[in-house]
């Protein structure tokens, strides 16, 4: 069966983008597999794509870091087919200036404008950090979800952490002149407040609608019938932002920070009722992971009628051949989108495609970044 998905990446271009001197793809709609060594740059590849669609790396790779060692800048390119019309996707960095993106040969003037356009979904080894780093490791993946999925989201992110710069800044302000304008107080106290609320009330939906698919999706990869949950953890879910400022003002002034708002939610993970962290198995911990990234996925496309880009990076760490044939298959029933993965077996994902009859194109990478390509 033959899906063209709604958002489908064409072609990629690289320049000096980390281990590519040079590099030129094209893809099909379906399922295309890097397959190769470890070493040779196949995640590199997954990572220029979401670059692409979210002008960031999805490791901890700063902009600069990204520059081909002893190179002085890089480029991306890719031509997008979405819902039918070709978008021309660029981004160019060079030392010492400003990161530019281009859609169609126009600059952005603000590069969160280009976020939402492209929806993308990445699955990796690093997925392990949302249940072992701290909240904001958390924060950051359910925003990134609902900027791709909520057109305002992203620019009410941005007043409010701007507010709360000002905020923490004019607390430490107050603090080493030894005088508080409690007016001035109230005053951001206010402004932050509606802000904060959008982004709660977006929070929590986006969460409730994940929540929905997760048990399932779970059953779908492993086979077993344990009930998994997410929780949504906020002040918010007590109190408006400006009632719970006024409450926290004297410990916020000894603190020199905000000490209550949407900057401390956090999301909580349960199977069977106990946390996933303490009580889950590394199996378990994977399949959940998956099954939360696909719940992410369903809602990004629920609410926007478009189906993201899915990289799934490394997916036979994740996953025995069974599992990783069910995400597939799960993929496809589901009516999602182009598939991008990377392996280091080329016998394994073969037969991982066979099973899942989908068109695939296969990219064999050798240790001297040479790519062979094939379709089956
Ligand atoms: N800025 C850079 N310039 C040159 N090489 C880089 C850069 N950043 C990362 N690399 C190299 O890319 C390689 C890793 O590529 P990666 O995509 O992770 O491989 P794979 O996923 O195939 O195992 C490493 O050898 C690393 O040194
Ligand atoms: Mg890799």
């Amino acid at each position: 069966m033959q899906i063209v998905s709604d958002v489908t990446l064409k072609s990629l271009a690289l320049l000096n983008f980390k281990n590519w001197e040079e590099l030129h793809l094209s893809f099909s709609p379906v399922v295309n597999c890097f397959i190769g060594p470890n070493g040779v740059g196949k995640t590199n590849i997954l990572d220029s794509i979401h670059f692409l669609c979210t002008t960031k790396s999805f490791l901890s790779t700063t902009d600069i870091q990204c520059i081909r060692f002893g190179a002085d800048y890089f480029f991306i390119k890719g031509e997008f087919d979405r819902i039918g019309n070709l978008e021309v996707i660029q981004v160019s960095l060079k030392k010492s200036e400003k990161k530019v993106l281009k859609r169609n040969d126009s600059n952005y003037q603000r590069l969160s404008e280009h976020i939402g356009l492209l929806p993308v979904i990445v699955i990796s080894p690093q997925d392990t950090n949302l249940i072992y780093e701290g909240s904001d490791e958390r924060r950051k993946t359910l925003d990134l979800a609902l900027s791709l999925s909520d057109g305002l989201y992203l620019h009410n992110l941005q007043r409010y952490n701007r507010l709360l710069q000002q905020r923490n800044a004019y607390l430490k302000e107050a603090d080493t002149s030894g005088r508080v304008q409690h007016d001035i107080l109230t005053l951001y106290d206010e402004q932050m407040d509606p802000f904060a609320s959008y982004i709660y009330n977006a929070r929590n939906s986006f969460l409730a609608a994940a929540d929905q698919y997760l048990s399932r999706f779970y059953y779908t990869i492993s086979s077993a019938r344990e009930h998994c949950s997410i929780r949504y953890q906020s002040d918010l879910a007590d109190n408006n932002l400006a009632a719970l400022l006024a409450q926290s003002r004297q410990k916020d002034r000894e603190l020199l920070y905000t000490t209550r708002g949407v900057h401390k939610d956090d999301l909580e993970m349960y199977i069977n009722g106990q946390p996933l962290k303490k009580f889950g198995s590394q199996g378990q911990q994977k399949s959940f992971l998956i099954a939360l990234k696909l719940a992410i996925y369903a809602v990004i496309k629920e609410q926007t009628g478009l189906s993201p880009i899915l990289l799934f990076d490394d997916i036979f760490d994740k996953l025995d051949q069974k599992r990783a044939s069910q995400v597939i298959r799960l993929v496809q029933e589901m009516k999602f989108g182009q598939i991008f993965l990377s392996d280091t077996h080329p016998e394994r994902v073969k037969m991982l495609t066979q099973q899942t009859g989908s068109h695939s194109k296969f990219f064999m990478l050798d240790e001297h970044q040479k790519i062979t390509h094939h379709e089956a």
